[in-house]
């Protein structure tokens, strides 16, 4: 009986491209997937896009478009990313969908009416400036550890200390710089407590691998707490049923995601939800990297629990990607976005080269560029592609194109690779692709030798019928080596298929022969790799303002955004004066600041300007300067900050005064 699969990958933040670390999951899990398909079993892969939370909201927002526009442009984005990829889900849809909006109500209702929600008052981090709560992500400053500064409000990047937002020194709004204060809200949580059992018995039937249960283990050992669900608008989510400003936290809609992306599937395509998602007969397994294990081994499954939906079979965890050897880094290059590789590289290499790295545990996985280059030409060009390379155009030119039949050594080498079947298919199914690969070019060697041996390019003159059974041999070794790798190879196996003139294989064709059948035209299979073209890749992903951003490192549109159309009116209100410096001091503890005491024609105005590391205090005392004074007065970190003197330049020493000559008036207005 074919078996019945639901499949799942985590679901990207919309709030950045895919890169080659994202990849890592996707193509993991779409490797499987062709796998079980061709296999024989139904098998549906679902993902969507990640959409709600305050990253998103601010990024739409910096970009002067609305948070529905970013995702949309995004979704597109994903979407076609993953599609050169050759990644094939059956719906990719998105967390910000009607069907989401619904099962988040129901499951959150249903948790209600099951006594594991509830409400209390915590104090959270508020900036005054923004009127908005501030996750941690979104508050800076010092680490209060190690007292590196510009740290997360979380965890410190230098030291890998964690603590509370409010832990930190001198805490700024990452968004606009003013000092978060606290201030009093109330939360919804969900009572994970009450489902400690129920956690304890999923994984004790195989809900998560051998090489993660340690760290289950840690989890329970410190105690589980509570989990705040909602958050304070502003904030681009799903309004929380029954209240005006409180919405779902992000997390929470998220993996209702697969649901929604389940059901939506399932309406356009004629078939029952509730079988497909929460019926016995199919299997359920969620595909996830090993930072998001917390929410999908104790909070998803407990929140499932709780509103009477069926769990996941088992959670897929795998590793991070490091690129030779360090984590990806703008800096460096390597941090590769999906489409920059594509602008260099053939897809199915990156498919390749990290199915030859995969194996089910949760280690992370190195792509070393210098052994990326050598198993694409080596393994990939010299020994899978040099195969077909060899036989298919002789059999053209010199022998009608006409496969023969087999003999006893080219049956025998045909049994050989066809009895690696077994083992293969177990290896796909444990996720241990790197053992496939393994077994796949000892058997392609094999093969290789095998016309070595026979040496058909000398046969072909004294005895071409020896000739074309050696061919045959070889073009049924291609075969079986291509149904081997057709999960991690789609589109060089669609090309096999079109040269041996065959419909699409499966698993099952490993058992059956091609023997006196006319075959087609050889086309190119794969190309060796240049290394310049990599150094290309690596050239055009660097960046050297390696800016710090929350949550995902890269926005979507990588050019600094035009803000949203200003009128002239707008304009008018600004109001610049001519203004001269009468007293100016460094900042204790700030390097780049300036306290500057501004006489506007009889008005005093204190000024934090940030040119100190350009002019030296002394030297600018009595300057005339241009002054931007009706600007809004601003608590910063260092001060009340009363107006703006004009100044541009890309930065530190390189910031140029507006200034004018001593003659000016003090006060004068400035057109
Ligand atoms: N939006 C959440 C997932 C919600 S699932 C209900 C999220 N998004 S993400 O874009 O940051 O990551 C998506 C997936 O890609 C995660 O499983 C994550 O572990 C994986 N990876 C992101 N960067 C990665 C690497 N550098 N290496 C390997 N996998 C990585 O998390
Ligand atoms: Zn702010």
């Amino acid at each position: 009986m074919p078996r019945k699969i639901v499949v799942t990958s985590a679901l990207p933040y919309a709030n950045g491209p895919i890169h080659i670390g994202h990849l890592v999951e996707y193509l993991q899990t779409d490797i499987w997937v062709r796998f079980q398909k061709i296999s024989g079993n139904q098998c549906f892969y679902f993902c969507a896009d990640d959409t709600h939370g305050t990253a998103i909201m601010i990024s739409a927002k910096n970009k002067g478009i609305t948070p529905e526009q970013l995702i949309d442009g995004v979704h597109e984005e994903h979407y076609n990313d993953f599609k050169r990829f050759l990644i094939e889900f059956d719906n990719y849809y998105s967390t910000h969908s009607s069907e989401n909006r619904t099962f988040s109500e129901t499951i959150f209702n249903r948790l209600n009416a099951a006594g594991s929600i509830t409400k209390r008052s915590i104090d959270q981090a508020w900036c005054p400036n923004c009127k908005m709560a501030l996750p941690d992500r979104f508050i800076r400053g010092t680490c209060p550890k190690c007292k590196a500064e510009d740290q997360y409000g979380d965890s410190c990047e230098v030291c890998s200390a964690t603590y509370q937002p409010t832990d930190l020194i001198n805490p700024r709004c990452s968004n606009c710089g003013s000092t978060p204060v606290l201030k009093q809200s109330e939360h919804y949580f969900f009572k994970l407590t009450d489902y400690e059992k129920q956690l304890r018995d999923i994984f004790a039937k195989g809900y998560i691998q051998e090489s993660v249960s340690n760290k289950l283990d840690e989890w329970f050992n410190a105690g589980l707490k509570d989990w705040d669900i909602s958050r304070d608008g502003p904030y681009f989510g799903f309004k929380i049923p029954g209240e005006e400003d409180k919405y779902f936290y992000v997390w929470l809609d998220a993996p209702i995601g697969y649901m929604a992306s389940a059901k939506n599937y399932c309406d356009k395509n004629g078939l029952d939800f509730n079988a497909v998602w929460n019926g016995p007969d199919y299997e359920l397994y969620h595909f996830i990297g090993k930072d998001i294990m917390y929410f999908h081994a104790l909070f998803w499954p407990a929140m499932l629990v709780g509103a009477g939906f069926k769990t996941a079979n088992k959670l897929f965890v795998h590793g991070f990607l490091t690129v030779d050897g360090q984590k990806m880094s703008k800096s460096r290059g390597t941090f590769i976005k999906a489409a920059t590789y594509l602008n260099h590289l053939d897809p199915e290499y990156l498919r390749y080269y990290y199915a030859s790295k995969l194996s089910a545990g949760i280690d992370d996985l190195d792509l070393s560029f210098e052994d990326f280059i050598n198993k694409i030409n080596s393994d990939l060009v010299g020994k899978f592609t040099n195969l077909a390379s060899r036989a298919a155009p002789m059999l053209k030119s010199k022998l009608n194109s006409r496969l023969g039949k087999l003999d006893g050594e080219g049956k025998k080498l045909i049994d050989t690779i066809a009895a690696a079947g077994n083992e293969i298919t177990q290896n796909y199914e444990n996720l241990n692709y790197a053992a496939v690969i393994r077994t796949a070019t000892a058997l392609a060697d094999l093969a290789n030798r095998y016309v070595e041996q026979n040496q058909p390019w000398t046969t072909i003159k004294t005895d071409p019928e020896k000739a074309r059974t050696t061919l045959t041999a070889t073009l049924n070794a291609v075969r079986i080596l291509t149904i081997y790798l057709k999960p991690v190879l789609p589109a060089f196996a669609e090309k096999v298929e079109r040269l041996l003139n065959i419909g699409k294989l499966t698993f099952a064709d490993i058992h059956t022969t091609l023997q006196e059948h006319n075959i087609n035209d050889f086309e190119r299979l794969f190309e060796r790799v240049d290394k310049e073209k990599v150094d290309a890749m690596i050239e055009e992903s660097k960046d050297t303002g390696d800016k710090p951003m929350a949550a995902e490192p890269t926005p979507a549109i990588t050019a600094e955004p035009i803000k949203p159309e200003c009128t002239i009116e707008d304009f008018a209100k600004i109001d610049l004066r001519i203004a001269q410096v009468v007293k100016a001091e460094r900042v204790e503890g700030a390097d780049k600041l300036l306290r500057l005491q501004l006489d506007i024609g009889g008005i005093q105005k204190n000024v934090l300007a940030g040119i100190a590391q350009a002019y030296q205090p002394e030297a600018i005392i009595g300057k005339i300067v241009i002054v931007f004074a009706n600007l809004k007065p601003r608590q910063m970190r260092f001060g009340l900050s009363e107006g703006m003197i004009l100044a541009s330049g890309p930065g530190g020493k390189e910031i140029f005064m507006l200034t004018a000559d001593a003659g000016a008036k003090p006060g004068a207005k400035v057109s």
